[in-house]
């Protein structure tokens, strides 16, 4: 009754942002992201018969109050589907690269899924897996896949969830940290205001829709300029949304980051930006040109390279 899992996080170039259910946590629009190598959660779940509640470890620190809150409510969920009747023990490591203030509950929730089904003997499709880890946190869904995923919208549990989306193999993408703090309102808190603005939730939609369409030719055409535009305006759009709904993630030295890439695309650098619930800086760029383009980064701050990465295994 113990299993240990591995996910790692996945940046969106497509996002989610706002919910249609919050119950199901269904989201406004379906998103695409591509799964990184370089971060990740390990977790390892082990049911208790003795346990009158489960009992939680991050990084080895004992966890209680909201967070627990957060990760047994899941744990709940899991229960109920699947006629566990016990408690656990969950011991789960962040792998960033020090602190790094990337927000991790992408690679935590899917590779809790994983752990606490198969330590149950319980062993699901990948669909119904993404479904499933999609409760905990939505971009949770997409940690499962590998490389690019497509996290279909659905209107069901069962019709919400991450599969492989169109690949594109020369890609590379630099963090450029600004900021290695925890964030001051969590994604979670921040999408839900756009409940009070009904106009402009219709227009992310729209935007969203279009944007997924464009993003697609992009792929299909194999056109890195279509697609890194397409993210590009998606996130800085995003960015747009979130500041009129009165939450600023972006600092000046987010935007002094966005300055400079825009400066080196006019030199013919394939560089593109995008940027979620925080300051940081993520750039897509080719995995063919990481040697021209990562020491001018490294100019300016702290960057690491990250590649495509795996999605949920044991291990
Ligand atoms: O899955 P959550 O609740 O952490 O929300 C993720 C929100 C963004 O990272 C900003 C966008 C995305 O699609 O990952």
């Amino acid at each position: 009754m113990k299993k240990t899992a591995r996910s790692h996080i996945n940046i969106a170039l497509i996002k989610y942002w706002g919910k249609k259910d919050k119950t199901l946590n269904l989201p406004l629009t379906s998103s695409v992201s591509l799964t990184l190598d370089q971060f990740y959660t390990t977790t390892t779940v082990e049911y208790k018969k003795g346990l009158t509640e489960d009992h939680l470890y991050i990084d080895g620190r004992f966890i209680t109050g909201d967070e627990l809150k957060r990760v047994s409510n899941f744990m709940d969920e899991i229960r109920k589907r699947y006629n566990i009747p016990y408690y656990a023990l969950i011991d789960s490591y962040n792998y960033v690269p020090k602190k790094a203030g990337i927000a991790s509950s992408s690679s935590a929730f899917s590779a809790l899924a994983l752990a606490a089904t198969e330590a149950f003997g319980v062993h699901l499709s990948q669909k119904e897996l993404s479904s499933l880890a999609r409760l905990g946190s939505g971009s949770a869904s997409r940690s499962i896949i590998s490389g690019f995923a497509i996290w279909h919208e659905g209107d069901s549990h069962e019709s919400s969830y991450a599969e492989s989306f169109y690949d594109y193999n020369d890609v590379a993408v630099i963090i450029a940290f600004v900021d290695k703090n925890e964030k001051k309102v969590g994604s979670r808190d921040a999408m839900n205001i756009l409940t009070d603005f009904p106009e402009l939730k219709n227009e992310w939609i729209t935007l969203t829709n279009d944007h997924l369409e464009r993003i697609k030719l992009g792929f299909i055409n194999q056109d890195f300029n279509i697609i890194g535009t397409t993210l590009e305006s998606h996130a800085i759009k995003m960015h747009e949304l979130i500041e009129k709904t009165g939450i600023t993630y972006l600092t000046d030295k987010s935007r002094e980051i966005i300055q400079y890439t825009h400066a080196l695309r006019e030199k013919g650098y394939p560089v593109y930006v995008s940027m979620d619930a925080g300051p940081n800086v993520k750039i897509f760029t080719k995995k063919s040109s990481i040697k021209d383009v990562l020491p001018l980064y490294q100019k300016i701050t702290e960057v690491v390279v990250c590649n495509k990465g795996k999605g949920a295994y044991l291990i």
